[in-house]
């Protein structure tokens, strides 16, 4: 079987890889011709862990190759999957799906037998049918089910992890419309190796398809929301919020993970899925409040966090020296999109802070949003002279700092972790005065006095 996966992005590229993995022949496609020359030498356009190795590897055996010219690509293959991104639009939050419908104007003037198309970028309910529409107007001689067929396959990879799980998911997800069965088949085809690892394979129509994934990044998104503001509850209330999350999250029916309080969801997925599916949901005359409200609280807070840490130098960041330590919106990539260091640092600039940031892997993507401020090359060179430190994204090499000679780089003492990383009572014993989320040590004091005079049961 061959298939072609237009985009090779964090999505296209790591599931294009993973396929020809499971034996598949994959070209993978990009408008991008900088992106197409450097896979071409070998070199990986994004950071994910593991991908340079196995796509090396499968380059080699001539399973996956990469090309710019997407007619050849999608002629004679039997699948093509769509995993262009799908950004915000701007003015109304609704996912932008220039870029799936152009590649599939583009896929439906290429096709030359039966070939199903897959949209695996996420996309608004209603799309697949959209996309069947494009293909049938750009090519009146083909016709849906007999020379093409539609189908929803949306991915749920963490960057970071994503090797790991295209390879081992918790499910796959196929929407597809009645007839479709050689269009199913073809799908069941491509995750046999999952099927046989017993992965659960979930057929659906085309719009609960494409809702699940709307409905499955919202519902993190509101877990994540939900834990951040329990934490704000325990600031004021002397309660511990790692100890609440551990507390609920053995309880199987609410379970352990995306309960880690932090300065807010960020990334390329959480903010602009939640208010595109706010937006779907209007349209249809359905809203969703709690996601509306979600979206509104997490935007609130990133905002929220230049201010914390401005409390912690005491009122203000006016001509105060901060290092910060990580900069994309989580550990393991080099992603920035809608990175809460985003909201932050400018924040932080705007109130006269000088800022020297390290990130491990995202300096080359930060330096494009962020052109303000110094970048240093490790951590140590980070710190030095510091009035305070900030931990804004827990990459495993920020989780042993040697806190004495942390003193000996830093000139203040005041240290903000914003992912808790560490336990308060180990930083404060080396002499700073520790900030986290939701702990007993963080800002703002506790406000104990209001809850003694509540009193209601
Ligand atoms: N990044 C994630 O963790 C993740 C996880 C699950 C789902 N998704 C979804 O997958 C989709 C892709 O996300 P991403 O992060 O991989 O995006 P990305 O921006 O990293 O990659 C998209 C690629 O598509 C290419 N492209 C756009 N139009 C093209 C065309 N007509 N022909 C050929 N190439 C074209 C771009 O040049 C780019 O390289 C989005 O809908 C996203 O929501 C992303």
């Amino acid at each position: 079987m061959r298939i072609a996966v237009i985009g090779t992005g964090y999505v296209g590229l790591v599931s294009g890889a993973c396929f020809s993995e499971f034996g598949v022949e994959v070209i993978g496609v990009d408008k991008d011709v900088d992106k197409i020359a450097r896979l071409d030498r070998g070199e990986m356009p994004i950071y994910e862990p593991g991908l340079d190795q196995l796509v090396a590897n499968n380059v080699q055996a001539g399973r996956l190759s990469f090309t710019t010219d997407l007619k050849p690509a999608v002629a004679g293959a039997s699948a093509v999957f769509i995993a262009v991104g799908t950004p915000s639009r701007r003015g109304d939050g609704h996912a932008d799906l220039s870029y799936v419908f152009a590649a599939a104007e583009e896929i439906a003037h290429a096709i030359t037998g039966f070939t199903v198309i897959v949209t695996k970028s996420t996309v608004p309910v209603g799309t697949g049918r959209q996309v069947a529409e494009i293909v049938a107007k750009a090519r009146p001689d083909l016709k849906l089910g007999r020379d093409f067929d539609v189908v929803s396959n949306p991915e749920f990879l963490r960057e970071g992890s994503a090797i790991g799980d295209f390879m081992r998911p918790d499910r796959v997800v196929i929407g597809a419309l009645p007839h479709a069965d050689r269009a199913r088949e073809i799908m069941r085809e491509l995750y046999r190796p999952l099927y046989l690892l017993e992965t659960p394979v979930l057929f659906t129509g085309l719009e609960t398809s494409e809702l699940i994934k709307y409905a499955a990044n919202s519902f993190l998104a509101a877990k994540i929301t939900f834990i951040n503001e329990v934490a704000n509850l325990c600031e004021a209330v002397g309660a511990d919020v790692q100890d609440v999350a551990k507390g609920i999250g053995l309880d199987g029916r609410i379970g352990k993970k995306f309960l880690h309080a932090g300065p807010g969801y960020g990334g390329s997925c959480f903010p602009k899925d939640c208010l595109a599916l706010v937006k779907t949901a209007r349209d249809a005359g359905a809203p969703i409040k709690m996601i509306e409200t979600v979206v509104e609280v997490n935007d609130q807070r990133k905002e929220s966090m230049a201010g914390r840490i401005a409390d912690a130098l005491g009122g203000s960041a006016q001509g105060k020296r901060i290092a910060i330590l990580g900069l994309t919106f989580k550990p393991n990539t080099d992603d920035m999109r809608d990175s809460p260091s985003l909201d932050i640092v400018p924040a932080l600039l705007k109130q006269g802070a000088i800022i020297r940031a390290f990130d491990p892997e995202g300096t080359h993507e930060a330096k494009k949003h962020l052109p303000d401020i110094d970048y240093a090359a490790s951590p140590e060179e980070a710190m030095e002279n510091a009035d305070a430190l900030v931990l804004l994204t827990e990459w495993n090499q920020f989780r042993s700092l040697d806190w004495a000679r942390v003193a000996e780089q830093m000139n203040g003492r005041v240290v903000v972790d914003l992912r808790n990383i560490y336990k308060p009572e180990q930083v404060a014993a080396a002499g700073f005065a520790y900030h986290s989320i939701g702990r007993a040590t963080a800002l703002p004091t506790p406000k104990l006095k209001a809850v003694a005079g509540g009193g209601q049961a």
